[in-house]
């Protein structure tokens, strides 16, 4: 049992650990720097762990998530969630304000103006203080209990500050992608080979719906509060109970403002329509709200909205313009992307020449045809996009566009595979931007990093036929480099001593160098440390691939798919001879045996020696340490005192429970 000490100092920590969460994610300005902020948690984290009967919901520590895997279970909304009504038209909005004024019988109305958040709604319920569910919106009138992966989001309060908060409420709120997250989610996407989220509201939304909170976590989801729904709220209008809810320590946006005009409401959308575009997150329009609840009640509700709100929609800057013809563009990785050749057309504030048609779904879909009059589009994207053809203005005797079926620049039959959206050209091999790509991306600086070969002097080579592969690179002389434009003798120097150091690089990242399409870094050195040299991974079958952690069908086949091509073996055999290390070295990591290779494993209870020793052997035996059991699990590791619902659900699982010492019997014995 925990000591009144060890539940006194668990209090302190997260009395301490929530505040400086609060000020670094709701107010923006921290007063500690990370590592006592990290040191408070490490602590925390501990007691929690020594002390499992002080674990709770809405301690600090549950913010990292858990890979658990959950079903959402349903649940039915107290409070219907409505929606708004939108407009896109000012005239409508000075319609809104004359009814509002006419039915109340008063001019002496307020109305509060906010912005409307380009996210998901969720709805949370906090009792005592303490978060206690929150959901999505779904039909309006249930959601899926999302609890867990808000509980992640830094800037949702899990305890609130303060006393004087009702003590069962809701608060609704719009969970966002802030812009810098969405732009690195979708670079990690796209490094992946995973097909980027095309904008931050389907990235939030999608995230929501995760099944691992631990993800979740990852990904910088943020909230921001609009509405709170109480039996007794503490004031009467809907600003004062917003900002009383800010100082609970919960996010609401400084940019509200209270308008008792149509001219003052007017001022407030011209204003955000210019001056969003330099907040961190999207925002689609301006929210106009009657403030007294009093009021609000009276108007009441219609079928799927509140009769004292209406949404202001921002528009879209769109223009017409004529589509000239359709280019398509073979990139790095064989993808084709067919792209617009407009007349030039001005939209906001640039000239816009050409436009991406994203793949052969999209021109099917809006049925897009050369010599159309297209609507252009500047959205949240930054390249323009094609929105609609104005079918009215269409040519006599138009036809519908037939598809690329063969590769513009080397003239092979593209392929499309199954699942993806994108036409891709095969011949990785031997059509010039793919092994431009193959070229880059093997001397970039997470590969081989070659020092003094950057994308441009690669093209350039490429360019003037000095290298044709990867394998080229290592047949390079000074003297052929000195003579390429530009060059100097030192810079020649450099780049061959920038060759030569590329050849200590070890093994995982020269197979990620190798540029295997879906084999990524993490993918590379899990590849690597389980097979330990590039001939048994040439050798292994795609059944043997499988057994590695996160390599899938696709990437199992690609691999095979690499290994029996012999063009492919041509060029290992030469990076051989260079003396690249295709083999892994003793310091590379330190991993014992691979005995344990595909096996998920829980550990649980006490043991001889700390729990995360054992943690460690399983993974530098190759496993995987998993937090619950379920039926992937292979092995539960049961030791003293263990949580006898695990022991059971092992049990009706049929899963093999071991010892400790069974456990280090098996990872000691010979192979
Ligand atoms: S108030 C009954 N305020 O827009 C009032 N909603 O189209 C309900 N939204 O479901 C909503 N920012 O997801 C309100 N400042 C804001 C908002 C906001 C974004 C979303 C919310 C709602 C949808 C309605």
């Amino acid at each position: 049992m925990a000591t009144e000490e060890i539940i006194q100092r668990v209090s302190f920590l997260r009395k301490e650990l929530d505040r400086l969460n609060h000020e670094y994610y709701v107010l923006n300005s921290p007063t500690a720097d990370d590592f006592v902020y990290d040191r408070l948690m490490a602590e925390l984290a501990e007691l929690e762990q020594r002390n499992p009967e002080l674990q709770s919901p809405d301690s600090p520590t549950v913010r990292v998530g858990s890979d658990i895997i959950r079903e959402f279970v349903q649940v039915k909304h107290r409070y219907p969630m409505l929606s708004l009504s939108n407009t896109y038209s000012k005239e409508e909005i000075e319609e809104f304000d004359a009814r509002i004024r006419k039915e109340t019988g008063t001019d002496d109305i307020e109305y509060v103006c906010e912005l409307k958040f380009d996210g998901t709604a969720v709805g949370l319920t906090y009792r005592n203080g303490v978060l206690a569910q929150a959901v999505t919106r779904g039909d309006g009138e249930q959601g899926d209990d999302v609890t867990a992966n808000v509980r992640t989001i830094r800037s949702v309060p899990l305890r609130l500050q303060g006393t004087d908060y009702p003590e069962e409420f809701e608060i609704r709120g719009e969970v966002v992608m802030p812009l810098s997250s969405f732009e690195r989610l979708n670079g990690e996407r796209e490094e992946k080979n995973q097909t980027p989220f095309a904008n931050p509201r389907n990235a939030a939304a999608g995230t929501l719906k995760m099944q691992d909170s631990a993800e979740v976590a990852k990904r910088g989801l943020d909230c921001c509060f609009y509405f709170l729904l109480s039996e007794n709220p503490p004031f009467d209008t809907h600003f004062d109970n917003l900002q009383k809810a800010a100082s609970w320590g919960f996010k609401v946006s400084p940019n509200m403002r209270i308008c008792r005009s149509i001219d003052d409401i007017l001022q407030f959308l011209n204003q955000w329509d210019t001056e969003r575009k330099n907040l961190p997150y999207d925002t689609d329009g301006a929210v106009i709200k009657v403030n007294s609840l009093a009021l609000q009640n009276r108007m009441g509700l219609r079928a799927k909205s509140p009769r004292w709100a209406v949404a202001y929609k921002f528009k879209a800057e769109q223009a017409y313009t004529l589509l000239l013809s359709i280019d398509y563009q073979v990139g790095r990785t064989g993808a084709i992307t067919p792209v617009a050749n407009l007349q030039p057309v001005q939209l906001a504030g640039t000239t816009v020449r050409r436009a991406s048609l994203h793949n052969a779904e999209q021109i099917e879909l809006h049925d897009i045809r050369t010599g159309d009059t297209v609507i252009v589009e500047k959205g949240g994207e930054i390249i323009p996009k094609i929105v609609g053809v104005d079918k009215t203005r269409r040519p006599a005797g138009s036809e519908p566009t037939t598809y690329a079926d063969t590769c513009p620049v080397c003239g092979t039959k593209l392929v499309k595979p199954a699942g993806e959206a994108k036409h891709y050209c095969p011949n990785d091999s031997g059509c010039a931007p793919q092994i431009l790509g193959k070229i880059e991306h093997f001397v970039s600086r997470r590969a081989m990093n070659i020092e003094g070969i950057g994308e441009e002097t690669a093209d350039l080579m490429f360019e003037e036929g000095l290298i044709r592969n990867i394998a080229d690179i290592y047949d390079l002389t000074k003297d052929r480099i000195v003579g390429l434009e530009r060059m100097g003798s030192r810079s020649a120097d450099n780049i061959i001593e920038g060759i030569n150091k590329s050849k200590e690089t070890p093994f995982p990242r020269v197979l990620f160098a190798l540029g295997i399409r879906y084999v990524g870094e993490t993918t590379a050195k899990k590849i690597a440390l389980a097979f330990r040299s590039l001939d048994a991974i040439r050798n292994a079958s795609a059944e043997e691939l499988l057994l590695v952690d996160e390599v899938g069908d696709r990437i199992a086949q690609s691999v095979t798919q690499y290994f029996a091509d012999s063009g492919n073996i041509a060029i290992i055999e030469r990076l051989k001879a260079a003396g690249l290390k295709f083999e892994l070295d003793a310091g590379d990591v330190e991993m014992l045996s691979d005995k344990l290779q595909g096996k998920s494993i829980v550990v649980s209870g006490n043991f001889s020696r700390p729990r995360d020793e054992l943690k460690q052997l399983i993974e530098k035996h190759g496993g995987k340490n998993a937090a619950g059991v379920t039926s992937n699990t292979d092995y539960l590791i049961a030791g003293d005192k263990m949580g006898p619902a695990k022991l059971q659900k092992a049990e009706k699982l049929g899963i093999k429970i071991i010892s400790e010492s069974e456990f280090m019997k098996m990872i000691n014995e010979p192979s």
